[in-house]
């Protein structure tokens, strides 16, 4: 059997996301290669949620061409998108990852353990057979992280993974995405929060109105910004 194809490097060229008379994202030039993570930040509406959503492959672009691996279709195996809202199927926790299981393609006697693990790696071993809609929302989160995991995939996008969970929850599932990236896997992650950028990212994507202002090494970034918004951005300002 011919190994798989690998999804990466990610290429946008001149990328346009157009709905209606709406500019959602405008010509993005930018390669996503393997290695650290790489962090999407930037104000609400600015597109980071459609920048994702065309990572997946889920919409297409309106102009300019996107590239998995050099391929420009490449069928979603080898990837994995956690929502900002996940939307979870009316079953026990535990069946929600034994779905994405079986959807990846798990044979059957295997997916009561792997999901077993996944539950403990995403710390909701205790909760298997609770109702996934009745879990709080920082463990449905949690639980859909479980989920996309089950696909073992190249790349995992995730959008504000964190985004409704306390410290404590935002420390636990940083350690699994920092695991995740340490063992080999492509993290490409929307944030808010700048303590997140300095903790997680290698490299950062900073989007304004549709546009990539900036794309830069995490470090950079944070230390010395190339553009007045990013350095606003930095400073913590109400960046607009
Ligand atoms: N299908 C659509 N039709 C029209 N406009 C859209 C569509 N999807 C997104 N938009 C608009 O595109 C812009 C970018 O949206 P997107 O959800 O990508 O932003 P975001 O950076 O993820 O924001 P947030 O931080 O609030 O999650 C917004 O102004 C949004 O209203
Ligand atoms: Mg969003």
């Amino acid at each position: 059997m011919r190994a798989a194809q690998s999804d990466l490097p990610l290429v946008f060229d001149d990328v346009s996301l157009v709905a209606g008379a709406t500019t959602i994202l405008d010509r993005v030039n930018l390669t996503i290669g393997p290695r650290a993570p790489t962090l999407v930040v930037g104000p609400n509406g600015s597109g980071k949620t459609s920048l994702l959503r065309l990572c997946m492959g889920l919409v297409a672009p309106s102009a300019g061409a996107l590239t998995w691996g050099g391929r420009t279709f490449s069928p979603p195996t080898r990837r994995a998108i956690l929502f900002q809202k996940p939307v979870m199927l009316r079953r026990s926790a535990a069946a929600n990852v034994a779905y994405a299981l079986a959807q990846a393609g798990c044979p059957r006697r295997l997916r009561a353990p792997r999901a077993e693990e996944l539950l403990e790696r995403v710390g909701l071993l205790d909760l298997a057979a609770r109702p996934a809609r009745h879990l709080s929302g920082g463990e449905q989160q949690r639980l859909a992280l479980a989920r996309a995991l089950a696909r073992q995939p190249e790349i995992l996008l995730l959008d504000e993974p964190t985004a409704s969970l306390d410290p404590a929850a935002t420390r636990f599932v940083e350690q699994i995405i920092i695991t995740a990236a340490q063992s080999g896997t492509k993290i490409i992650m929307a944030s808010h929060h700048l303590g997140q950028v300095r903790r997680i990212a290698g490299d950062v994507v900073f989007l304004l109105r549709g546009r990539v202002c900036e794309h830069a090494d995490a470090d950079d970034f944070l230390d010395r910004p190339a553009t007045p918004q990013a350095a606003a951005f930095v400073r913590g300002e109400l960046v607009l």
